[in-house]
């Protein structure tokens, strides 16, 4: 039988509108619908407008689940775009190193930071690596994300790697939400190739993104462009032999030192190009002008205490960007959406608008989802965000608090679990 509910007297509905990345001024350009009402069938929206409108239509039948969302406002799920949610132990020490003024990229050069997760990953099971995912998943939902993406890179060699990528499978499987897969293989380079970078490229290229493909285990090819890490040569030739065995690209680009990976992802047409702190203004002029998505995580940048990305800067230049948390046991171990929303206004001086654009279509449009999700349009999935409040600015005026109050995935209300 056919599922029909229908949401009525919402204080607001709140969305972008469209089916591609909203770019510069076009991301401020939001749909609001006071005393809003939602049809959905079978998990899709059939129809969007103001109460009267859909009670009119006869859009209330004895079928219909009935949602009120009197006082309330609604918004279409979040999308994080950009983490690293399976990984196996912590690092409380490194973090508190930090503190005490030992830089991210020091740490990793002694064999810490990344190295240091990726042996922990290598001595995990599927399935503490899958309990703990499942969990981290749920605590996500909790705060309206109902889209995800997880990346491998904790593993390095061939075996982990599949497990991890295995693992994000396991937890799209056995999870409401979406995930999108990403092999990160090009993290850092495994101790086993230390100093042979280049070999640890062409092992990639050769052994591991071919079996990855067979196997359908990730949409997604990333790679650490970084100072010390892999630099824009390695870059290339890794994406581009990613991008012939039919993988959509990503890109850590620009994070802690300026090496032109903004440049690169513009230049290769990657689904995105992430961090992008300390990008050029050539980058953010090609990032605009081929539509590759600027992911910023300033999360990222407050945690290891890093100027944020420019995100006036870029918006003002007509780039589409997308906010995500990149949640992770190193560099920042957060996946606080309210943290997000707070440093995007605040710090990044977007404006609420611009950053639910971020965190909505622009994030669906990094993971290649646009069609399908990132705002409440007639033919989208049913991924909605009931707030606790009326109206879709207390995102950032309750400054880091969650403000979600029930999250419906597909047509189903998928939390508060019942
Ligand atoms: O996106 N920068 C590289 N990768 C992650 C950090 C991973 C880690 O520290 O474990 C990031 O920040
Ligand atoms: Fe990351």
């Amino acid at each position: 039988m056919m599922e029909q509910i229908l949401i009525i007297h919402a204080s607001q509905i709140v969305t972008p509108i469209g089916f591609e990345m909203k770019k510069g001024k076009a991301m401020g350009e939001i749909c609001l619908i006071e005393d809003g009402a939602i049809y959905i069938e079978d998990g899709i929206i059939k129809e969007v407008g103001s109460t009267e409108e859909l009670l009119a239509k006869g859009r209330l039948t004895s079928e219909c689940e009935v949602i009120d969302a009197e006082g309330k406002c609604v918004l279409p799920g979040f999308v994080d775009s950009h983490t690293h949610f399976v990984f196996g132990g912590y690092r409380q020490e490194e973090f508190v190193k930090r503190l005490q003024g030992t830089p991210y990229l020091d740490i990793l050069k002694a064999g810490g930071g990344i190295q240091s997760t990726v042996k922990s990953t290598r001595e995990a099971d599927f399935e503490s690596l899958f309990n703990a995912g499942l969990k981290r998943l749920d605590d996500m939902l909790a705060q309206g994300v109902t889209t995800v993406e997880g990346k491998s890179g904790y593993g390095l060699d061939l075996e982990t790697e599949l497990r991890q990528l295995k693992v994000i499978k396991a937890c799209e499987d056995n999870h409401p939400m979406d995930v999108a897969a990403t092999y990160l293989g090009a993290h850092a380079v495994p101790k086993e190739y230390a100093d042979k970078g280049d070999d640890y490229v062409a092992y990639m290229i050769s052994e591991v993104l071919p079996e990855i493909k067979k196997q359908e285990l990730a949409e997604f090819c990333d790679i650490f462009c970084e100072e010390g890490v892999f630099d824009v040569a390695q870059s290339k030739k890794l994406l581009e032999a990613a991008k012939q065995l039919g993988f959509k690209i990503k890109i850590h680009a620009d994070e802690i030192v300026q090496l032109g990976g903004g440049e690169l992802a513009a230049e290769l047409g990657a689904s995105s190009a992430d961090h992008l702190l300390m990008v050029s203004d050539k980058g953010i002029a090609a990032l605009a002008e081929n539509n590759v998505v600027a992911t910023l995580l300033p999360a990222t940048a407050f945690c290891l205490a890093k100027p944020y990305a420019k995100a006036r800067q870029m918006i003002d230049a007509g780039c589409g960007v997308a906010l995500a948390s990149d949640l992770n046991p190193g560099s920042c171990f957060t996946n606080s959406i309210p943290l997000l929303f707070a440093l995007a206004a605040i710090h990044m001086k977007m404006m609420p608008e611009e950053a639910l654009t971020a965190m909505t279509l622009n994030g669906a449009a990094a993971l290649g989802r646009e069609k399908n999700i990132g705002s409440i349009e007639v033919g989208k999935q049913a991924d909605l965000i009931i707030l606790g409040y009326p109206d879709y600015r207390f995102l950032v005026y309750h400054t880091g608090v969650n403000v979600v109050e029930q999250v419906i995935k597909k047509g189903k209300l998928v939390y508060p679990v019942a």
